[in-house]
């Protein structure tokens, strides 16, 4: 009886030493593979003909990106609640000889959305990549935001990802094939000033995008065919940071919508699963992350910079 108690945990403990090692063979590939990508980035896929739906396409990056998808043979659903800047995206699309299609719908509106779900459905076909890009951002000090702006921009910033993927997913997973991007912010990486609802709601945006991807990947079926980017600007200069305080412009360069778009398509393309813009501040943030809370706030003090408030 003693001889087979030892021999059961001697077996047991062979399993472990065996799984760990496996593991360690696991971690060791990805991180070579990582490595290796860092300088040979992955291949770009093809977007054309999949049908792609973007959130916030009336004006700034949602344009910018729609007009690139487009360039790139998608079919660009356009949603906005903003007509004539929708439909300027549209046209210019158009003008191209890309295919777009104009949606007005206001995404914090679950049985909007639902609606927009089914006459896309329709009239163009299944949604196979989402770009919930659309967003607001009041800008001053916490205590001086009023509840509907707390309210409002939590209802676009976060809550209405969860109306679009859930009106948008299930197709995607019963095909196995689909991509969904999220556009958070560097305020969903570091706490800033003035942006404490922002804030919040966009490092809700990143949970939201690293636990749905998770739910997944741990799924029974094979759901490997849908694919998770989320991104994260810094400053984008579509109007929608009015006060941007930049001590070292060289390090923490505003960018134009344009060169932002061609960063956000890029990295849809190559099935990136997080990036920020400027790609630098990537590992700034993951440097500060590792270090002690102080050290990194020191840092952050030194680069002061921000945004400053304006009237919303
Ligand atoms: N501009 C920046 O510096 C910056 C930096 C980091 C992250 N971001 C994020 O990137 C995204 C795009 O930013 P942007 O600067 O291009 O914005 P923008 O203000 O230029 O455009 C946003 C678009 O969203 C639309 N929209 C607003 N409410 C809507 C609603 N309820 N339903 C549908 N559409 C609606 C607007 O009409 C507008 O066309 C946002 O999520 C923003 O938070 C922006």
């Amino acid at each position: 009886m003693a001889d087979q108690t030892l021999g059961r945990k001697i077996y047991d403990g062979a399993i472990v030493a065996l799984e760990v090692m496996v593991l360690d063979l696991k971690m060791m590939f990805s991180l070579i593979k990582a490595i290796f990508e860092f300088f040979v980035p992955p291949k770009l896929k093809s977007v054309e003909n999949e049908i792609i739906l973007i959130t916030g396409t009336g004006h700034g990056m949602g344009r910018e990106v729609a007009l690139r998808l487009g360039r790139l043979g998608g079919k660009v659903i356009c949603v906005d609640i903003n007509k004539k800047g929708n439909q300027e995206t549209v046209d210019l699309i158009r003008k191209e000889s890309g295919k777009a299609y104009r949606y007005e719908c206001d995404v914090t509106n679950r049985e909007a959305v639902l609606e927009l779900k089914e006459k896309v459905c329709r009239e163009v076909g299944e949604v196979t990549m989402l770009i919930n890009n659309a967003g607001i951002m009041p800008c001053k000090p916490f205590l001086a935001h009023n509840a509907a702006e707390i309210r409002a921009v939590f209802e676009l910033n976060i809550i209405a990802h969860h109306w679009t993927c859930q009106a948008f997913l299930p197709s995607m997973m019963e095909r196995n094939h689909g991509h969904i991007v999220a556009m958070s912010s560097m305020a969903g990486l570091l706490g800033l000033r003035n942006l404490v609802p922002y804030c919040a709601t966009k490092y809700g945006v990143r949970g939201f995008m690293e636990s749905l991807s998770e739910e997944l990947r741990e799924h029974p079926k094979d759901y490997s065919g849908i694919k998770f980017t989320t991104i994260f600007p810094y400053i984008v200069d579509t109007g929608l940071c009015k006060n941007p305080k930049v001590k070292f412009t060289n390090l923490m360069k505003i960018v134009s919508p344009q060169e932002a778009a061609d960063q956000i398509v890029d990295s849809i393309r190559r099935n990136y699963f997080s990036n920020t813009i400027p790609k630098s501040m990537h590992y700034n943030i993951m440097m500060a992350n590792a270090l002690p809370r102080d050290v990194g706030l020191h840092a952050k003090d030194f680069v002061d910079s921000g945004l400053d408030p304006h009237p919303y």
